[in-house]
């Protein structure tokens, strides 16, 4: 494929097609390593995803160079996504260093403050040829620093999804369904019904947040409504993690990084790879030509 592309593109044809294209967050080179490799074993479209935290971690030069480099290499379609940034200065940075999508999170403001500063975002990215996803409603648990009481998420109206969408241009959006980032104490209360009014008046790819844990039948359903996109972070950490604590677990005194990145990375790479084939990914690299 040779660069990163923006994600508009392909995410509109899934949206078109019914299909949802999973994005990952990944904190390490063997994540997103991991992801890539599930991406392409599969001949699926990609969204690599860090949130800000990550980004701080690393330094966007290094994610941006890592992902490049997996662009390069790859011969499925990659996109690199900064998740939930409410920081515009950070973000017009993430833009020069060659992310090619971008999450303006201003949901915790007015609905007018949220238009106003999406508005700001979709000017520079949409010079910069590089997608945005903005947020309506509030996603419940946590997510890096920004942390959303049950009590205080809530739905997004689907009156106020299409006057924003109007309003800011935006290309994606992430409209709150009652689904939660993290891992659910029950199951998730996903509210169909608005995703389908959502879905009807505004012709847009949207995205589901809170991937984790969602059990699979409501996740083909939202896929099926319109939910284009699906972010999964809190998984993939678990698998990573466990596959690390196993190693210990079973040599103590393991000191060679090596020994425990690899079954790392191979957990990642099946967690990725189921996932990709719940939302209907798989196979679908052809379809999109750049
Ligand atoms: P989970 O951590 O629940 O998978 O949510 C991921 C997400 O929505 C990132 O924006």
């Amino acid at each position: 494929m040779s660069h990163l592309i923006s994600s508009t593109t392909m995410l509109q044809v899934a949206r078109k097609n019914g299909y949802g294209i999973t994005a990952f967050n990944v904190h390490t080179l063997e994540m997103l390593q991991a992801v890539v490799e599930a991406a392409e074993e599969l001949n699926a479209p990609l969204i690599l995803q860090t949130t800000v935290g990550t980004v701080k971690h690393l330094g966007p030069e290094y994610i941006v160079a890592a992902a490049q480099t997996a662009a390069k290499k790859s011969n499925v379609p990659i996109a690199l996504h900064l998740d939930h940034c409410t920081d515009y200065d950070l973000l017009v940075k993430c833009i020069r260093e060659g992310y090619t999508s971008v999450m303006i999170d201003a949901s915790m403001f007015p609905f007018e403050e949220n238009v106003a500063r999406t508005i700001e975002v979709v000017k520079v990215a949409k010079a910069a040829g590089v997608n945005v996803e903005a947020e309506l409603g509030k996603v419940g648990g946590v997510e890096d620093d920004i942390i959303v009481d049950e009590a205080d998420a809530n739905l997004a109206i689907p009156e106020e999804c299409a006057r924003f969408v109007e309003l800011t241009g935006v290309p994606t959006l992430a409209p709150a369904i009652g689904t939660a980032h993290g891992i659910y104490k029950g199951e998730p209360n996903i509210a169909f019904d608005r995703i389908a009014e959502i879905a009807r008046i505004v012709d847009l790819p949207l995205v589901l947040h809170g991937g984790s844990g969602i059990p699979s039948e409501q996740v083909r359903r939202c896929v099926a409504l319109g939910m284009s996109k699906m972010n999964v972070a809190t998984e993939l950490r678990i698998a990573f993690s466990n596959a690390i604590k196993d190693v210990f677990t079973a040599n103590s005194d393991e000191n060679d990084p090596r020994k425990y990145m690899v079954p790392a990375k191979q957990a990642v790479k099946a967690l990725a790879m189921e996932k990709m084939q719940l939302v209907g990914c798989a196979e679908r690299a052809a379809q999109l030509k750049f």
